[in-house]
């Protein structure tokens, strides 16, 4: 197939490019380089040694990315472009709907023109809030509670509008649960420009001695240690979920399809942070600071809708996850 992956130099991007290009597809990245180094770009040629084109461009100049689908023939689109910190969101709700929900209309108004209807979207367990029961499944009821999470909302409930009103499309929507780790050879993986919001960017930092000391977000929640608990998925794990639903979107009737993507277990932040000192070998200081505005206590997903449907389990460890994360840090700290 030739899949154009939007912010495809970005985290998840490159991680989904190498994992498609290493099945043999033709990929084509676009992406503006807000959030990514073009240097990403030869690390994944690199690393799949096939030629994966590029086009620097915005997702919401329709006519480039309609030019885009049509001179590579693209079949399938998978959509990651986005803005995603909660905490910029509150304070530039505007830019978010432009980028998020402004540049996914623009995409798939781009998409109908050429007559490319499959489409994988980038959505979060964000969308499901605080969770009313555990483990999350896909028919949670859905509520955000901040822009960033909205934006998403509006983006599942705008493809679910057009599924319903036009049969051609075939579209996945993918909750990611939360995703760490690398790749495997240290090469790509993620290096947050500014001070990171997320857990394991930031503990990676602190290992590394670019960072003093981690915070962590409270200690009084109702879970087993009293620090919040989340489902840690690898990216390259997440990024094989993409390819099982490009898979499955070839083979369905139906035009909308919801899964999550996460392991089903959840971990506290004091065990990521002993498997992160584990795989590093490094002392990761920390200390208690309050609660963190908007964070929840627990979230873990019901993973099996996915495994049934997609034929796709993640099946890397939150050690795998922390020993490839530190091997990329580490090999940042050579450069
Ligand atoms: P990322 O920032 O590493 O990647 C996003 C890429 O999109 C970047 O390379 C950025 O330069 C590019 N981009 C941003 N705006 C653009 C625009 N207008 N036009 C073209 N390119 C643009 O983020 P990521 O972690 O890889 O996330 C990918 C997607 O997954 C996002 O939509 C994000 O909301 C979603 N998501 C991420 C997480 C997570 O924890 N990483 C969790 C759930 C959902
Ligand atoms: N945490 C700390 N210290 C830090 C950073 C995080 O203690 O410096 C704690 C948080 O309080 C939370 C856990 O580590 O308990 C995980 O926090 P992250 O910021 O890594 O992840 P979140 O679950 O808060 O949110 C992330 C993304 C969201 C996305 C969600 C689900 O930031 O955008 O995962 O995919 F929606």
């Amino acid at each position: 197939m030739n899949i154009l992956l939007t912010g495809g130099t970005g985290y998840i991007g490159s991680h989904t490019a190498v994992v498609l290009a290493q099945a043999g597809h033709q990929i084509v990245l676009l992406d503006n380089l807000s959030n990514s180094d073009i240097s990403v770009l030869a690390r994944v040629k690199a690393l799949t040694r096939s030629h994966i084109a590029f086009v620097h461009g915005d997702v919401r100049n329709q006519e480039l990315v309609h030019k885009v689908l049509m001179d590579h023939h693209i079949d399938a689109v998978i959509h990651f472009a986005g803005v995603k910190a909660v905490g910029e969101s509150v304070e530039q709700p505007l830019r978010y709907y432009d980028i998020n929900v402004g540049g996914t209309l623009s995409l798939l108004k781009a998409m109908r023109h050429a007559r490319v209807f499959t489409l994988v979207f980038s959505s979060s367990s964000t969308v499901y809030g605080n969770p009313q029961y555990l483990p999350i499944d896909e028919d949670h009821p859905t509520r955000c509670t901040n822009p960033y999470g909205r934006s998403k909302l509006h983006v599942e409930e705008m493809l679910a509008d057009l599924a319903a009103a036009d049969p051609h499309w075939r579209i996945a929507l993918l909750r990611y649960f939360n995703p760490i780790g690398a790749h495997d050879s240290g090469l790509i993986g993620e290096d947050p420009n500014d001070i990171p919001n997320n857990l394991v960017p930031y503990i990676a930092r602190v290992a590394a001695g670019k960072l003093e000391c981690l915070r962590v977000f409270g200690n009084d929640y109702p879970t087993p240690d009293g620090t919040g608990v989340r489902d840690y998925i690898h990216v390259v794990d997440l990024a094989e979920g993409h390819m099982a639903a490009l898979q499955a979107l070839a083979r369905t009737n139906q035009s909308l399809h919801v899964y999550n993507l996460g392991t089903g277990q959840g971990y506290s932040v004091l065990e990521v942070v002993r498997a992160f000192e584990q795989a590093s070998g490094k002392t990761i200081p920390y200390h208690i600071a309050p609660r963190r505005a908007g964070d929840i206590a627990t979230c873990y997903a019901q993973a099996a809708r996915a495994e049934a449907a997609l034929g796709w389990k993640a099946q890397r460890t939150l050690q795998d996850m922390c020993a490839s994360a530190w091997k990329f840090q580490a090999s940042l700290v050579l450069e």
